[in-house]
């Protein structure tokens, strides 16, 4: 399984921020956008990854992520060189997906829940092939993609932005795909906006009758960073995890470390580097002391 970071798009909702710095480096609270979903591509145990930036953020994409061997994984760049949409944007990955399958998350959706890491592990290990879409219940459906399904999960319809939405229940910016993927993109036309949109693609498989459907459960939270509001409220979720209940998100040092994609003397090294942030490197601490007492088998200090 591979995995396509998209992180082209400025983000242009979120001006004047993203006059000068583009959707995927904003931060969310104490780090930029983008180690979101790729701290939910790492959960899945996808470690070879495309990330797709514009000409503008490729630098500047470099120069956070580099090859990725800092945490233990393989970064790819493919650069967007024209606004043609999600499905564009994916489609660059085709020679690095290589026909395996591939999994789709997008640089501003951030998701959340206590079992997180064993949804996005079951949803990479029991796919199959075809699509593998996800609904998560929302206020505003009309945002986004929406799906309609049945109590059997069957996917009834899927349309982008609906005026007047059948259901309540969206789809996030997060995909599992085979490798036709690229071949049914080739297929679809753009949209009113211009753009080859997600929605089309997902709709062919589901005329092939090859499209699955996970829920989320109620207690996931999801925030698609586009707007400040939107933005406001994904620092404050990931700032109150933190404080209350102590849950720090997408340490991507610590996901390397426990997924065995780096090891101890690696961990420390990085451990080192994050010395400024002292939030951060007391938390790194923390999390080396549990696993290696974890591993020689004493019980967790409290
Ligand atoms: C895109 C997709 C939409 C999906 C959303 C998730 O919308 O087209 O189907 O629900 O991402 O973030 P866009 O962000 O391009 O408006």
């Amino acid at each position: 399984m591979k995995g396509v970071l998209l992180a082209g798009g400025v983000g242009s909702r979120l001006y004047p921020i993203t006059t000068c710095v583009a959707k995927q480096f904003v931060p969310v609270y104490d780090k930029p956008a983008i180690f979101y979903p790729l701290a939910m591509l790492m959960l899945a145990g996808i470690r070879d990854i495309m990330v797709v930036p514009d000409e503008t953020n490729e630098h500047i994409l470099k120069r956070l992520l580099g090859d990725g061997s800092q945490y233990g994984l393989n970064f790819d760049y493919a650069i967007s060189r024209e606004k043609k949409g999600i499905c564009y944007g994916y489609g660059l990955a085709e020679k690095f997906v290589d026909g395996d399958n591939s999994c789709l998350i997008f640089c501003d959706n951030l998701f959340y829940a206590p079992d997180i890491q064993s949804v996005m592990m079951r949803a990479a290990d029991n796919f199959k092939g075809g699509g593998n879409i996800f609904a998560i219940r929302v206020p505003n459906p009309s945002d986004y993609g929406v799906v309609e399904f049945d109590a059997a999960m069957n996917v009834l319809s899927l349309e982008e932005k609906p005026a007047n939405p059948k259901t309540n229940w969206a789809v996030p910016g997060l995909y599992f795909y085979d490798d036709q993927a690229f071949d049914l993109i080739r297929t679809i036309k753009p949209s009113a906006r211009g753009e080859l949109e997600v929605t089309d693609l997902n709709n062919i498989y589901l005329s092939r009758g090859q499209l699955k459907l996970t829920q989320f459960s109620p207690d996931t939270a999801w925030v698609d960073i586009g707007s400040h509001d939107t933005l406001l409220n994904a620092s404050n979720f990931v700032h109150t995890l933190w404080k209350n209940q102590g849950v720090y998100m997408a340490c991507l040092e610590e996901i390397a470390l426990k997924k065995g994609f780096i090891d101890v003397t690696h961990y420390k090294a990085m451990h080192d580097k994050a010395k400024p942030n002292k939030v951060l490197y007391h938390y790194m601490e923390q999390v080396l002391e549990d696993f290696l007492a974890a591993k020689s088998g004493k019980p967790k200090k409290e």
